[in-house]
């Protein structure tokens, strides 16, 4: 694509408020300095819409972030590690990299890094598809830096490694290779492919968090046992405590219709994935939260699903025998939602209808009445009202009450009993 059906790309597929954003930052850069590069130039190119835009200065991404602050274009900058700024720019946040150069040491080492120009920071890339770059200067406005033949790949869907020791410099770019390889519809390139199974053991020169974000990442693609499989013929797998039965175990639910039927908002399909992993893992709990050093809600999740296995399945099972949602509603408040998710897609036919109702409804559920109300009905403050409150919310969720009215009725018995609670719900 030439520099000028780029340009119109470029004004067709960006946001309107990020293509003015780009526009103003090129004019107060040092001219045909600043570039817009990696996975959004990619996805121009594919006639993809990008979500958001990396931005590389030839010079210095600090100074740049001052005049744009100086111009009033910019609000704050916060500068980083590794010579990127943040810049905040009306609503939104932006990184801008200083053009940079990067030698590792040692293999999964992090790189030393020194600035340099555009073609050398294109250079250290992971895929020549990733390795392109467009000016947004204001003088030469979508002008196509393309040292390595990306675009030809983009448009043939290819993913090709810059270097032989590319996946040794950083193997976090097998994963990296999955996700855009399923993502994308993207195929190895031979070379690159060799390159790959050559080096699969050195994934275990990556650290656990770097590891675990780019799983997280693949887990939060479309189709991530896609990207598994891949990694699993490419001997990747192999080479990962517990990882070896991930397929399989991922592999039938994955495309069962179920996986659909149930997704939460509020559950990151990173932490399900941990959390179906888990579910393959036999006894190696521990083996898997520590290779990944999984933390907050991943942990919780993959805990979960041991504490299921020790105790929760006998306590739903306990619930069966009355069937009501209050009693299934009362085992399975205490598991992460992620948790129950992988157990819906995992679970025999019950326990997937019966988190099915939890996660979209149950779990929801609330009495309309609340503390003012049964105080103004005339109860006394204390204990009992959140007792009460507690039973309407039972009651609810067993549709033994359906309104308001419903609840101030039930309520009134109640309160003409004394204390007691009857156990109706
Ligand atoms: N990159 C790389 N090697 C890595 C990580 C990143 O070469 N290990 C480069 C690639 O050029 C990539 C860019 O940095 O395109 C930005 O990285 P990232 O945000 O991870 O990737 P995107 O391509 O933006 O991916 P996505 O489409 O998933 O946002």
């Amino acid at each position: 694509m030439m520099s000028n059906s780029i340009a119109v790309e470029l004004g067709q597929r960006l946001e309107p408020d990020l293509l003015e954003t780009c526009r103003r930052l090129g004019d107060i850069a040092e001219d045909g300095t600043l570039f817009i590069v990696g996975g959004a130039v990619r996805d121009i190119l594919l006639g993809r819409d990008p979500v958001e835009v990396d931005l590389v200065v030839q010079g210095d991404a600090d100074e740049l972030a001052q005049r744009a602050v100086q111009f009033r274009l910019a609000l704050r900058t916060a500068a980083s590690q590794f010579m990127t700024v943040k810049l905040t720019i009306g609503t939104r946040e932006m990184d801008i990299a200083t053009a940079r150069s990067e030698t590792y040491e040692s293999p999964g080492a992090l790189p030393d890094v020194a600035p340099s120009d555009i073609e050398t920071d294109l250079g250290r890339r992971d895929f020549a598809a990733n390795a392109i770059a467009v000016s947004i200067g204001s003088m030469d406005f979508g002008r196509v830096i393309d040292p390595h033949r990306g675009v030809n790949d983009v448009q043939a869907a290819v993913l090709r490694a810059l270097h032989a020791r590319s996946f040794r410099d950083d193997a976090t770019r097998m994963i990296r290779a999955a996700r855009y390889a399923s993502r994308l519809q993207f195929r190895l390139h031979a070379e690159t492919e060799a390159w790959l199974k050559r080096d699969a053991s050195n994934i275990s020169t990556v650290g656990p968090d770097r590891l675990r974000n780019e799983f997280n990442r693949l887990w939060r693609e479309e189709k991530p046992v896609e990207g598994l499989i891949m990694l699993q013929s490419w001997g990747v797998l192999d080479h990962l405590p517990t990882a070896s039965n991930w397929v399989s175990g991922l592999y039938s639910f994955s495309m069962s219709d179920r996986e659909a039927a149930v997704r939460p908002d509020d559950v990151d399909d990173a932490d399900v994935h941990w959390a179906l992993i888990a579910t393959t893992v036999g006894t190696e709990f521990e083996t898997l939260t520590d290779t990944f050093h999984l933390a907050g809600s991943s942990r919780r999740a993959v805990d979960d699903i041991r504490l299921w296995k020790e105790r929760g399945l006998a306590s739903f099972n306990e619930a069966k025998t009355t069937g009501r949602p209050s009693d299934f509603t009362d085992v399975l408040a205490l598991f992460e939602p992620a948790a129950l998710e992988a157990l819906y897609l995992t679970g025999d036919a019950t326990e997937s209808r019966v988190i099915a109702s939890y996660l979209g409804t149950w779990r929801h559920v609330q009495p309309e009445l609340n503390g003012n109300d049964l105080l103004e009905m005339g109860m006394s403050q204390g204990p009992l009202i959140g007792k009460f409150l507690d039973q309407l919310r039972k009651a609810r969720l067993n549709n033994l009450v359906l309104n308001r009215d419903g609840e101030v009725q039930l309520v009134r018995q109640w309160m003409g009993r004394g204390s007691a609670v009857a156990d109706e719900s």
